[in-house]
């Protein structure tokens, strides 16, 4: 899957199937169920608002970001997680 420049993981996965992961605030850095899991590669840096998001769902795993904003680089693996 291709992530073009200033899209976000969320926003290439929703164009190709967006049954394939949950974001129930649509992008907005509310929800926090488009959690995956970074396998390999570069997930790009974390900004205020997931990092705010991250702590308030008290997510301490540095392996799991949120795909509504991550904007990742280019050779990146993630496993998506389903929200509880
Ligand atoms: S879709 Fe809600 S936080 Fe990412």
């Amino acid at each position: 899957m291709d992530v073009t420049p200033g899209q976000s993981l969320f926003e290439a996965i929703a164009v190709q199937d967006r049954g394939m992961i949950t974001a129930l605030c649509g992008g907005c850095c509310i929800c926090g169920t488009c959690r995956v899991r970074v396998l390999s590669g570069d997930p790009g840096p974390m900004g205020p608002d997931e990092a705010h998001l991250r702590r308030q769902l008290d997510i301490t795993d540095p392996a799991i970001r949120l795909a509504c904003q991550m904007r990742p680089a280019t050779g990146l693996r993630v496993e998506i997680i389903e929200p509880e």
